[in-house]
C-alpha cells in the first residue's frame, strides 16, 4: 500500500451547515475535508447531538478509503491517537483517550470521534471543543481554552490534528493497530477504573492489539468488549 494520504487536500469550508458529513460524498477524493464553523444539526455517536456556538470549535469530516482488510472500529481510535498527538503537540499537556472514541484532557472530554462507513467510503467525522468556555459546554466536557487558560486558534489545531491524524493514518493503513499502539496503550483513559458496559461491570485492564477493552470482572475473569457506551467511575 504505498504512498501517503494528504488530509486537507481539497479541503472545503462552509460557514454553517447541517452537519459537516452532508458536505462529502464517496466519489471524492480520499483525504478531501469538510469544515464548518457552525452546525445546525451535529451528530454524535449513537444517535447524539453534537453542538458548538459559532467559530468556537473544529468541525470536520474526513473522507477516507482505507483497505478493506482494517476493521472500521479501529479508525475511531487512530484518529484518537492521531487528535491526541496534536493536542499534546501544541498544549504540552498529556492526553488521554477514552474508549471507544473520546480524547480527554485534564480529565473533560475535549473530543469526539465518528466513523461511518458510506458506499466503500469512511466518513470521520472529528469535533474539537477549542474556545468554548465553561458554561458553553455540557458537564464533563472540556475544551482546550478551559485546560489552558487562553483561546485557541481554530486553523492552527485543525492543521495540526491534520497533520499528525495522517501520519497516524498512514502508520495503520501499512500495519494494523499494533503499529499505533504506542500512541493508545499508554493513554488509556479508562484503565483501572471501574467501568460498566452493557450491563458488565468490572475494572477496566486495557485496550487490546486489537482495538477491544478488557475489563476484568472478578476471580481471574475478564470480558472483551468490541463495541458499546462506557460508563465509568471518577
Ligand atoms: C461523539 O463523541 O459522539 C462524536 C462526535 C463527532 C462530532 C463531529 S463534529 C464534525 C462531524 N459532524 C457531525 O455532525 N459530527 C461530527
Amino acid at each position: 500500500m504505498p504512498g501517503t494520504v494528504k488530509l486537507g487536500d481539497p479541503l472545503i469550508h462552509v460557514e454553517s451547515c447541517r452537519s459537516t458529513q452532508a458536505l462529502l460524498d464517496p466519489s471524492m477524493a480520499e483525504g478531501t475535508v469538510a469544515l464548518a464553523d457552525f452546525q445546525t444539526a451535529g451528530r454524535g455517536r449513537l444517535g447524539r447531538t453534537w453542538e458548538a456556538p459559532p467559530r468556537a470549535a473544529v468541525l470536520a469530516s474526513i473522507l477516507l478509503k482505507p483497505p478493506a482488510e482494517r476493521p472500521l472500529p479501529q479508525l475511531a481510535l487512530v484518529a484518537g491517537v492521531g487528535v491526541a498527538d496534536a493536542l499534546e503537540r501544541l498544549t504540552g499537556l498529556s492526553v488521554q483517550i477514552k474508549w471507544p472514541n473520546d480524547v480527554m484532557l485534564r480529565r473533560a472530554k475535549v473530543a469526539g470521534v465518528l466513523a461511518e462507513a458510506h458506499d466503500g467510503a469512511v466518513m470521520l467525522g472529528i469535533g474539537v471543543n477549542v474556545n468554548q468556555s465553561r458554561d458553553e459546554l455540557p458537564e464533563r466536557a472540556g475544551s482546550i481554552r478551559t485546560a489552558t487558560g487562553r483561546e485557541w486558534d481554530r486553523d492552527e489545531v485543525l492543521d495540526a490534528v491534520l497533520a499528525d491524524l495522517g501520519v497516524r493514518y498512514d502508520q495503520w493503513r501499512e500495519g494494523g493497530l499494533d503499529a499505533v499502539y504506542d500512541g493508545l496503550g499508554s493513554r488509556d483513559f479508562l484503565r483501572g477504573r471501574t467501568v460498566t458496559v452493557d450491563g458488565t461491570t468490572g475494572t477496566a485492564e486495557l485496550i487490546d492489539r486489537d482495538g477491544r477493552l478488557r475489563v476484568s470482572t472478578g476471580h481471574g475473569e475478564s470480558v472483551v468488549i468490541e463495541s458499546g457506551e462506557v460508563q465509568y467511575e471518577r
